[in-house]
């Protein structure tokens, strides 16, 4: 394991947009990382940060003093001087996807760490797609990474979609029964489009039955990080009236249908693989169980453990799957730029940032 003496110089590409901005707030006073350069469009770049991103700054807290006037780069026009300034970069840029591959893979072929949001590498054989709790062991990949790409210090990580972040880490605490088939319906938040109440008024007291792209992320995803086994998953992906916070209504069959107190067992004594790591962002505890009938709520709960944790309860005997269960996460958090923030960490702790 390395030590960590200095911070990282860290790149944010995307910097202007809902997760770029959640990105500069987690950031603002971490111990191991420094954001050193902003970067966006063409349509932001030359402009100051407070300049471009200030009128949809959506984060509780205001832009970070040092931020404010930091001036965005062009994520493609302005690689070469971007690319000598960071070690790491953070990729929240929305554009075409098989931009955002060249875009990702020029970055970490240049020498930079490369941590994704975007769905472009998800699928790119020798690129992990992690939740550090979950899969932390396919880090190992970045090895034949480098190796099959010639890479030095360079790598590319790649987090899941943020809509299966509150209800598979509960089904997936329940593995040792043997979870087969998974029905989910996502209530999805406002932010995870990237938007809010502002920007997008139509969704103010209203719920909207499809997101593109959402079902079969949600469906598919979990078979690159669970592996084997993985249960097959049905997704309904709702679009609902909440600025934060994915909630989850799930029910789960199992081969080995498990007691209530064996649930809450294994939910309460999950074996997180983080917990002798002390990551900055890691929460205390992974997964919190209520008891109480009316938890977790999207509003009450979304920022539980600093908006890293995953919340679960409502748990009851389902007449054809065995039993169901709610969950919830928050988006653009564990979801997104603190999901991948922790990532980071672990890299960063396992020494695969020694650049
Ligand atoms: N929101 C979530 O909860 C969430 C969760 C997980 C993953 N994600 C993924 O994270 C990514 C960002 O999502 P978001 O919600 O933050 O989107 P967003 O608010 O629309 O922000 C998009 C960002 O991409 C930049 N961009 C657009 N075109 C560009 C170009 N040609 N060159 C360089 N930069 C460009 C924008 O810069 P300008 O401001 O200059 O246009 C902005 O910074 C997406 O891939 C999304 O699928 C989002």
């Amino acid at each position: 394991m390395s030590s960590i003496n200095k911070k990282l110089r860290v790149g944010i590409l995307g910097a202007t947009g809902m997760v770029g901005q959640r990105f500069i707030s987690l950031l603002e006073n971490h111990p191991w990382f420094e954001v050193v350069c902003l970067a966006a469009s063409p349509q932001s770049a030359g402009k100051s940060y407070q300049e471009a991103a200030g009128g949809r700054w959506s984060m509780k807290n205001p832009i970070p003093e040092k931020n404010r006037d930091m001036k965005l780069q062009a994520v493609e026009e302005d690689f070469n001087e971007i690319i000598k300034k960071v070690d790491l970069v953070f990729s929240a840029i929305d554009m075409d996807k098989e931009k955002i591959k060249e875009i990702e893979a020029r970055y970490a072929a240049a020498g930079a760490a490369v941590i994704s949001n975007n769905s472009a590498h998800r699928w790119t054989e020798d690129v992990p797609m992690v939740i550090p709790e979950i899969n932390a062991h396919h880090l190992s990949l970045i090895d034949i990474q480098r190796k099959n790409r010639s890479w030095k210090s360079g790598l590319l990580v790649v987090k899941p979609n943020c809509s299966l972040q509150s209800y598979l880490p509960v089904v997936y605490a329940l593995k040792e029964f043997k979870p087969k088939y998974v029905l989910v319906t996502t209530l999805q938040a406002i932010s995870g489009a990237g938007k809010t109440f502002e920007s997008w008024p139509e969704m103010v007291d209203n719920c909207t039955p499809f997101i593109k792209g959402e079902e079969e992320k949600t469906e598919k995803e979990p078979m690159k990080i669970w592996g084997e086994d993985c249960p097959v998953i049905s997704a309904t992906c709702i679009r609902v009236a909440a600025s934060d916070g994915h909630m989850a209504s799930v029910s789960v069959e199992f081969e080995n249908k498990p007691t209530l107190e064996q649930i809450r067992n294994a939910i309460d004594n999950f074996s997180n693989p983080l917990n002798e790591l002390n990551l900055p962002s890691a929460p205390e505890k992974f997964i919190k169980y209520f008891t109480e009938d009316d938890r977790p709520q999207t509003k009450l709960d979304r920022d539980y453990a600093g908006g890293m944790g995953i919340t679960c309860g409502r748990f009851r005997e389902d007449g054809k799957y065995g039993w169901k269960f709610v969950a919830l996460s928050h988006n653009t958090i564990r979801g997104a730029a603190g999901g991948a923030v922790l990532i980071a960490e672990l890299l960063h702790k396992k020494g695969y940032l020694n650049i």
